[in-house]
């Protein structure tokens, strides 16, 4: 058994104002890949070890999750955990089944297309358009979860619900800075108010699904079931959780990998010819629907590249519910851990010049030959996102219907740099021109 490496005293002084991505790299680069870390409030064990992180994700007995999500998700399927989890699970996955991300592919289409339009009458008197990808992903991910999982359009011209959603992201990003150590939300009266006025919007989308009378998408099925433990169906409370869980699970992390598929397909030319070759290939000039995707192979591995390299979910928290050994390691009960996509996606030894970005790492024989654990953007084990399949659906629309249209081109010389709240976010708006193709 290795003993685990503590960081020495005065480590987090030192590390005082950088960022938890460079607090996180550093602390694995200098003291090996399990480190324990005083946060002040607590113990953390950080967590770049592949094998490690398949024993903690495949195993939530023994690490539950932190409660930092809970603040704002309740009882909702991405914090709950034991037989209330289960049960909730099983009301969501009937909904990701092919025959249902057929149906969605459809408002997919419809909903980036109209975006597609508008941007080329934006663009018809200047020749191109310039616009902040980070804002019109995030609105366009939510006219689609507004379709497909809550069962409605949502009317919400001026983005109001992206700064609602961007404020709780904040404070739970700072709750989630204490590693779960301190997590009530009634710290500050802003605080305060960011969570109210989510309740209210959870409220707003619950009382307009209602309106329109039982159908079949997620919210209304988890309106009409029964739950097995009451045999009622979901009281208010536990709809406005899974509400919450869907605009910050599922929107909000879906905008963010649309954001930064934009950014790299402005920076990479080369791939965005590649992309438009297979596109132009497969479709010819009809939209995209589900049953092409298995053809849309270097598109895929364009998604599977971007979420390497910026996975949405930076890190996973979870407890250690009892004393245990992971991967060798000793580690002690009560203490949290952090299990992170972000530190995994960039480890040179699984991924040579691991900043450089090339979609060919995901073709087969790469895969095959690394590791199964070396890339879990979608997390492991049990807790696996239900959404996975998806999100994936919304990138490959999101390339195929836009590719074909325009030329895309990143305006700023650098990369945005990653803003790591709950989700990796960019740091200020993601500038992008949209040239209409000629066809
Ligand atoms: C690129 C987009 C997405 C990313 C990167 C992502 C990432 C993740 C990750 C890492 C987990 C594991 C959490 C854990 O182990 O604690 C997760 C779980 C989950 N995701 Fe996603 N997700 C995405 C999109 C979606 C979408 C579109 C939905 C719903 C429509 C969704 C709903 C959920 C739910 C409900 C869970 C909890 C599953 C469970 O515990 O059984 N996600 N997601």
């Amino acid at each position: 058994m290795h003993p685990v490496t503590h960081s020495p005293p005065g480590t987090r002084e030192a590390l005082q104002g950088r960022s938890p991505l460079e607090v996180i790299e550093y602390l694995t680069q200098t003291y090996g890949s399990i480190v324990r870390y005083s946060t002040g409030l607590g113990d953390l064990y950080v967590i770049a070890e592949p094998e490690a992180v398949r024993q903690i994700l495949s195993n939530p007995e023994k690490f539950p999750r932190s409660q930092v999500l809970a603040v704002a998700l309740g009882d909702g399927l991405l914090a709950s955990e034991g037989a209330y989890w289960r049960q909730v699970r099983r009301l969501y996955q009937p909904k990701f089944t092919p025959a249902h991300l057929a149906e969605y592919t459809a408002i997919m289409v419809e909903e980036t297309v109209a975006l597609a339009e508008r941007w080329r009458e934006e663009a018809a008197s200047q020749g191109a358009v310039l616009t902040n990808a980070a804002r019109e992903m995030m609105r366009l991910s939510l006219a689609i979860i507004g379709r497909t999982v809550l069962g409605q359009p949502i009317e919400d011209p001026d983005y109001r619900i992206g700064d609602i959603v961007t404020e709780v992201m904040k404070y739970l990003g700072e709750l989630g800075s204490t590693f779960g150590t301190r997590f009530h939300a009634g710290q500050n009266r802003a605080m305060r108010r960011a969570f109210h006025n989510l309740d209210r919007l959870a409220e707003a989308i619950i009382a307009g699904r209602r309106q329109k009378g039982p159908e079949q998408d997620l919210l209304s099925v988890l309106m009409q079931t029964p739950l097995s433990d009451t045999g009622e169906p979901m009281s208010d409370r536990q709809l406005r959780d899974e509400v919450v869980t869907s605009l910050l699970g599922g929107h909000e992390t879906t905008g963010i990998m649309m954001m930064w598929a934009m950014d790299l397909l402005g920076r990479h030319p080369e791939v965005q010819e590649r992309l438009l070759a297979e596109c132009r290939q497969v479709l010819g000039d009809r939209p995209v629907t589900f049953a092409d995707l298995p053809r849309l192979e270097y598109t895929r591995r364009f998604l599977d590249e971007t979420l390497r390299l910026y996975p949405p979910v930076w890190s996973l928290v979870r407890r250690v519910a009892e004393p245990v050994d992971v991967a060798g390691f000793r580690l002690e009960e009560g203490a949290h851990l952090m299990v992170s996509a972000w530190l995994i996606h960039r480890n040179e030894a699984l991924w040579p010049e691991p900043t450089r970005f090339d979609p060919d790492r995901f073709l087969p024989e790469a895969v095959a030959a690394r590791p199964r654990h070396a890339y879990f953007p979608f997390g492991l084990g049990q807790h696996i996102c239900v959404g996975q399949h998806f999100a994936l659906l919304e990138g490959f629309v999101l390339v195929a219907e836009l590719v074909r249209r325009f030329r895309i081109e990143s305006v700023s010389p650098e990369p945005p740099e990653p803003l790591p709240l709950i989700t990796i976010r960019a740091k200020g708006p993601v500038p992008v021109r949209l040239e209409p193709r000629v066809a």
